[in-house]
């Protein structure tokens, strides 16, 4: 399937972007792994999302779906939690479909289960790196093993007998560091986890929330092994959802954007933080925040861009942004560098090489390098053919590209921003005023 996108003169409206993925699988996870009733609302309606749900559930957690509640354009979950006990070995494979997050997170549960289990997901997810989660996993004392060399899932484990270890990440990965805690909770001792650079900490600040055992200095965790109090919880929208038209707003020569209810949790504010550097006009309302995560309203106008360096502990804060902001760096003048971002090559696509492509045939001058890629700009964007590569980044990279392009730009795959953004290509229609 394809979307075609026609430029638009003119831009301006409100935009309630869709409830925060990352928080969204921790509240599911969480929620089942306490004791009581956890209560969700403005849950990410979206593919990944549901494949966390589908899985829980057929683990035995109990989760109720209702309707969106008014205003909202998420879910409302009631988690009935039964803690660890409320946990059955599964009859089915679990299938986590297109989510990384939901696949390393849920090992970290799962490790801790003394069942049997298999995780397997779709074409892009069987190409992702496991061995980050299987090496702590099994140091723990979990039976682990993965596809080629446990390279690659699916994965097939035994949980149960763990014990607390002391690791040092060899990524800087929130995912991975996740699923080691959530190990944590369920093992013998203390676990402890240094990260080379900070990465988000949704876990760490919901973990606290519900009552667990952990502390958090510079950029080490440690956690004991205990039972989680059950958590209401408001997830606040998320931005990485909202940094599409953050962008768009800031590149297209006749834009004004607000972005309502978005988190800016300090660990993913990193595309605010780059866009004002470029130059940006961005301002930041704070709002009363949703429990443990700040929330704020965001609003950027036209902007005229340079060129930035980006490299180094910035990046864990922007990972899921670097499409976008090679985008940015399209129109901006001067030189943008993005260097020690070798992970994106691990994304839902290898997100170097198919951003590079994909901006190229708009007419964009990008240059990969193995850990990043140089943009140099402006360069006048043409309508192309495009492909999303399956990847939902790209695919919202490429819509927003679409409105500045000064001929049709033609989005194949687009279908799969569901991924985070159900609602994405309406919300692009509904930004025209011209
Ligand atoms: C996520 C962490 C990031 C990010 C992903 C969501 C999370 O992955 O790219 O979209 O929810 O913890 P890594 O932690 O592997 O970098």
């Amino acid at each position: 399937m394809v979307y075609r996108v026609q430029a638009a003169e003119s831009l301006a409206g409100e935009i309630e972007p869709p409830g925060d993925k990352s928080i969204s699988h921790r509240t599911a996870m969480l929620g089942g792994l306490a004791q009581g009733t956890t209560t969700v609302e403005n849950f990410l309606h979206g593919e990944d999302t549901e494949a966390t749900m589908n899985c829980l559930r057929s683990l035995g957690v109990e989760i109720h779906v209702e309707a969106p509640c008014p205003g909202s354009r998420g879910l409302r979950l009631i988690i009935n939690g039964r803690g660890r006990e409320g946990f059955r070995e599964p009859r089915q494979v679990l299938d986590v479909r297109n989510s990384g997050t939901t696949m390393r997170m849920m090992s970290g549960v799962l490790a801790s289960m003394p069942f049997s289990s298999v995780l397997t997901g779709d074409d892009s997810l069987i190409k992702r790196p496991m061995r980050r989660i299987i090496d702590p996993l099994r140091l723990m004392g979990a039976e682990i093993y993965g596809r080629d060399g446990d390279r690659y899932p699916p994965l097939e484990m035994r949980g149960g007998g763990l014990r607390g270890i002391e690791y040092t990440l060899p990524v800087a990965s929130a995912q991975v560091k996740s699923a080691v805690l959530l190990a944590g909770l369920g093992a013998e001792g203390r676990t402890v986890v240094h990260q080379p650079w900070a990465t988000r900490d949704h876990t760490e600040r919901m973990l606290q929330a519900m009552g667990a055992d952990i502390s958090v200095s510079d950029n080490s965790v440690s956690i004991a092994p205990g039972p989680l109090n059950s958590l209401e919880i408001n997830v606040p929208g998320d931005v990485s959802s909202a940094a599409a038209w953050l962008v768009l707003a800031a590149i297209h020569p006749d834009a004004r954007i607000r972005l309502r209810n978005v988190g800016v949790n300090p660990g993913r504010i990193g595309i605010v933080h780059v866009l004002k550097s470029m130059g940006a006009s961005v301002t930041m309302e704070e709002r009363a925040s949703a429990g443990a995560e700040p929330v704020a309203d965001i609003s950027v106008d036209s902007s005229s861009l340079s060129g930035v360096s980006i490299r180094g502990e910035t990046i864990p804060n922007v990972i899921d942004e670097i499409p976008l902001i090679a985008l940015a760096a399209t129109q901006a003048d001067g030189e943008t560098e993005i260097r020690d971002a070798a992970e994106l090559r691990v994304k839902e696509s290898d997100r170097i090489a198919t951003t590079a492509c994909e901006l190229r045939k708009l007419g964009a001058d990008i240059e990969e390098l193995p850990d990043g890629m140089i943009v140099r700009g402006p360069t006048p964007l043409n309508g192309a053919n495009c492909e999303s590569h399956g990847d939902h980044r790209l695919a919202m990279t490429l819509g927003v590209a679409g409105l500045l392009a000064r001929s049709e730009t033609i989005v194949a795959g687009h279908e799969c921003v569901a991924v985070s953004y159900p609602g994405f290509w309406e919300d692009l229609e509904s930004l025209r005023t011209g």
